[in-house]
């Protein structure tokens, strides 16, 4: 456990922010969370009301933080002067013994296609490579979303397999396909 004050440290890329949520964001973050058109291959569900982001960017992030890990991260364009978040990216423990984390991230429609999401993942990766020490880092995406399978490619990500009909998500049986890459194949990226 880390202090109960602890936040990931802010990272930076050539066009983004990367910092710890705070509350203040929940206003701001609400706008994008609430686009049912984000939520089309999650596990989580849009969000209805304020208070459900509220509960991500203060109780969900709190319980994180105190874990230690760099999840959730609110991504920020270095361009906005008022620094709003546009998304979020993050890496948890999927499994501390066998020390597999999992990365997950999403991006707010307006910013989408502009390789933004790349960019912050390949830092947020870099960084829990190296302070929270993983031998793995995994990805898993619900069949269909080409998008984020790109994005996994594009981070050298590579995918191990499918697993079939092994989700069921809104009364549909899903596949997902599962991505790793693995400790020393990062550094070599
Ligand atoms: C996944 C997501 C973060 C990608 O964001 P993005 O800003 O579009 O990502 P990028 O610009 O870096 O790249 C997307 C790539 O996918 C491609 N792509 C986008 N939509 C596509 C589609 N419908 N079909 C095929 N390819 C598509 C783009 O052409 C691009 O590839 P390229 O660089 O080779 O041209 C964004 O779509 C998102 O937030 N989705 C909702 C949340 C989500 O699904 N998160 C992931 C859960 S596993």
């Amino acid at each position: 456990m880390m202090p109960t004050d602890w936040r990931p440290p802010t990272l930076e890329t050539n066009r983004l922010v990367i910092r710890a949520f705070g509350e203040a964001d929940a206003e701001p973050l609400f706008a994008h969370a609430s686009n049912p058109n984000i939520t089309r291959y999650t596990l989580w569900e849009y969000h209805k009301t304020i208070a459900d982001t509220l509960n991500f960017v203060r109780d969900y992030a709190h319980c994180r933080y105190i874990e230690g890990v760099p999840e959730p991260y609110a991504v920020v364009l270095k361009a906005d002067p008022a620094q709003k978040p546009i998304g979020a990216v993050g890496c948890f423990w999927a499994s501390q013994p066998n020390r597999t984390m999992e990365l997950g991230y999403w991006l707010a429609e307006p910013f989408w296609g502009r390789g933004l999401i790349v960019e912050a993942c390949q830092e947020v990766v870099r960084y829990s490579f190296t302070m929270c020490g993983p031998e793995r880092m995994q990805a898993r995406v619900i069949a269909g979303n080409t998008a984020s399978v790109r994005v996994l490619e594009k981070l050298g990500f590579r995918l191990e397999g499918t697993l079939r009909s092994s989700l069921y998500r809104r009364g549909i049986f899903e596949d997902v396909m599962c991505f790793s890459v693995l400790r020393g194949e990062y550094e070599r990226c």
